[in-house]
């Protein structure tokens, strides 16, 4: 191979690794057991020589890395991820480094994972799983898990036929006050840091239920969980954490929460997907084409034109 890529990490599948073989590359993952690596961890994984690299969100992908691949000869870095809040996309700009992320091929199967947390917390799944468990079922139902009715055609596509009933609400405000799920996917800035936040979950329904797939900082978790407290009725489903991998005291002991680790991406089809799009993002910007797979994707790259196709 005649271009160096590292991955920080393991990754499914084994097409990506071999796209980026096929076309003159030398792939390097690293084998760390550590799950978070430091950026010292990553300079020490890029050294002299590095053509691109593919990165986790768990990594702070700043000035120090994006200088030290540039000084490497690096051109390209891909997230592993959609999200890109643990990248700085101007400093990678100012040191000539393409950032890609993966979009497209995890949409569903987050829209999934919302819909699913949805559904178990409002027929309240974990609390009768464990009540089930603990031996209290005696033949007879003595606790109320039906409590929320959700009208399903709303936020679920249900089969290709059925049509979506789509309202477009006219402000934030409509959405925390109407709403009986509010499912949150925006990108992390300073513009959606604790978006839901003690005044947010005030103007929610006692009764509602509030899905977090995007990331933890969109939710003043604090807040939320005094909410959860003086609110038993209100719901919460939580894929990401503030302080991600930590959950912020007492959360853990609230039955009207959900708490799964990250998981929204986690099919083997997406995630192999987008173990793909991230070889592809870095592998076009070394061979200088693109070659990218997503047929909704209009750039390759956050921060310039794609060019021209070959
Ligand atoms: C997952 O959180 C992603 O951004 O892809």
């Amino acid at each position: 191979g005649k271009y160096r890529v590292i991955s920080t990490k393991s990754m499914p599948g084994t097409r990506w690794i071999n796209l980026l073989i096929e076309q003159d590359c030398r792939v390097e993952i690293c084998t760390q057991k550590k799950t978070i690596l430091s950026v010292e961890d990553i300079i020490a994984l890029i050294g002299a020589k590095c053509d691109g690299v593919i990165g986790q969100l768990t990594e702070d992908w700043g000035e120090t890395l994006f200088s030290a691949l540039s000084r490497a000869g690096g051109k390209a870095f891909s997230n592993m991820a959609v999200g890109y809040n643990n990248v700085d996309v101007n400093a990678a700009t100012k040191y000539g480094v393409a950032v890609g992320n993966t979009p497209g091929v995890l949409t569903e199967t987050t829209a999934e994972l919302a819909a699913s947390l949805s559904l178990a917390a409002a027929r309240r799944i974990v609390e009768a799983d464990e009540f089930m468990r603990a031996g209290l079922y005696d033949g007879y139902v003595n606790v109320d898990f039906t409590v929320l009715f959700i009208t399903y055609g709303q936020f679920l596509k249900a089969n290709g036929e059925q049509p979506v009933t789509w309202k477009r609400a006219s402000s934030m405000e409509e959405v925390l006050q109407e709403a009986d799920v509010i499912s949150l996917h925006p990108i992390l800035d300073k513009t959606t840091y604790h978006l839901i936040n003690k005044e947010s979950l005030s103007k929610m329904k006692k009764e509602a239920i509030l899905i977090n797939c995007s990331r933890g900082p969109v939710v003043d978790e604090v807040a939320l969980v005094k909410h959860l407290k003086e609110n038993p009725m209100f719901r919460v489903g939580l894929d990401v954490f503030e302080d991600e991998p930590y959950m912020k005291p007492g959360l853990a002991d609230m039955k009207n929460a959900i708490v799964v680790p990250h998981i929204a991406s986690a099919s083997k089809w997406t995630r192999e997907g987008m173990a793909t799009l991230a070889a592809l993002n870095v592998l076009g910007k070394i061979k200088g084409y693109p070659v990218w797979s997503d047929p909704n994707r209009i750039e390759p790259f956050l921060n310039e034109n794609a060019p021209p196709p070959a």
